[in-house]
């Protein structure tokens, strides 16, 4: 098997930056519109050998060094008892979305087979087909808060951070309820095979450090504490985080995600001594090549060499993007040169 990953995010030297894309299974793929075309999101979730064609679909068409199980972040809610659809173009939409501590008394506990068993079956042909490791993965705590309590896309997240500071009772059991409910669903993905799990606080950006540090911190914390005898890679991963990387760095992860909102160089020092995944903004794919060309050197050059980058992009594929610009990034990054360089100086060239 292809380890690049696997070293880059114990920060071992590799003979080339390890690249994959986060959201590289689906929306951009020719052959994955042809899949969906008669099976729904959840269907392809619900039959094992489907859920593995779609997870392999990227690691044969554009050569990355990691595959990422084809599920959605809210995947394992229905094992807790929230009833919800993914609407096309939309997003992921909550039938009754949670308002009060009573709300959340309601929530299940999550057993695995029960909730996600044919997904465990789909890792487990995965990992016998794959030429590269397999990330599982988990929406984190807030993330998973925002869908439950705004009870659809949201873009200010009213009703969650009123929740949040309103009702602190009801967070703190919201809160609990997830953390459990995710230590057993990635649990459940190492046990059938996933080489290493990656968390998605994708709405994380919208806290700021006093917020997250009391009400989301202290939850991350007991989760990747939760995660710690698994014995795989975690990797931490928020959009628009830039004034909270310390913060997310300290609560846990070997690798921290960067978006593209601060250059390379200067997220990897508010991370200290980790890993760090990314960190191209996404929609420079939708432009000419060679913007993206130069932007990807530009931030190998500030990773230098250094062991423990994990090239990706600041957050998931565009669904308008070109699958050739993804192969050709994938062949940029890997013929790029890994020797070490002097110690990197934000805004210098090529
Ligand atoms: O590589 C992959 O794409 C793997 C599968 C994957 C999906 N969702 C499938 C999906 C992954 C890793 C996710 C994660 C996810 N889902 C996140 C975290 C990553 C991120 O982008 O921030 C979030 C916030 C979601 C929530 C979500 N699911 C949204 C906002 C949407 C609608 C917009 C969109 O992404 O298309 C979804 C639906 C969804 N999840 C689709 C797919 C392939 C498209 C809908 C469909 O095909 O029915």
């Amino acid at each position: 098997m292809n380890d690049r990953y696997l070293r880059a995010v114990r920060r071992e030297p590799v003979d080339r930056t390890p690249v994959w894309f986060m959201r590289q299974a689906g929306r951009s793929l020719p052959e994955f519109r042809a899949v969906r075309a008669r099976a729904s999101l959840i269907e392809i979730t619900r039959d094992p050998a489907l859920c593995a064609e779609v997870t392999l679909q990227p690691v044969r068409r554009l050569g990355v060094d990691a595959a990422i199980l084809f599920a959605d972040i809210t995947t394992p809610l229905a094992g807790i008892g929230v009833a919800f659809d993914i609407e096309p173009g939309v997003g992921p939409v909550v039938e009754h979305p949670i308002a009060s501590a009573a709300d959340v008394a309601r929530l299940r506990s999550f057993e695995p087979d029960e909730a996600v068993g044919p997904l465990l079956e789909a890792i487990g042909l995965i990992r016998a087909a794959s030429p590269v490791p397999l990330i599982g993965f988990a929406g984190a705590p807030f993330t998973l808060a925002c869908y439950l309590v705004e009870g659809g896309p949201s873009r200010e997240f009213l009703r969650t951070k009123t929740l949040m500071h309103a009702e602190p009772a009801a967070w703190t059991a919201l809160m609990d309820a997830l953390v459990a409910m995710t230590i057993r669903y990635l649990g459940a993905q190492v046990a059938a095979g996933a080489h290493a799990v990656q968390l998605f606080d994708s709405w994380v950006g919208g806290l700021g450090p006093r917020d997250y540090e009391r009400n989301v911190a202290p939850w991350m914390r007991r989760l990747f504490a939760g995660l710690a005898p698994l014995g795989v890679p975690t990797t931490h991963f928020g959009v628009g985080t830039a004034g909270l990387l310390g913060l997310q760095a300290e609560a846990g992860g070997d690798v921290i995600g960067l978006d593209w909102r601060i250059a390379l160089a200067d997220g990897w020092a508010a991370v200290g001594e980790r890993a760090v995944q990314g960190n191209l903004d996404p929609a420079l794919l939708l432009g000419p090549f060679e913007t993206v060309a130069e932007t990807a050197c530009w931030i190998l050059d500030q990773a230098g060499g250094r062991p423990g980058h994990i090239f990706n992009l600041g957050h998931g594929v565009l669904p308008e993007t070109d699958p050739d610009d993804l192969c050709r990034l994938v062949d940029l990054v890997h013929e790029y040169a890994t020797a070490p360089t002097p110690p990197f100086v934000t805004g210098s060239t090529r």
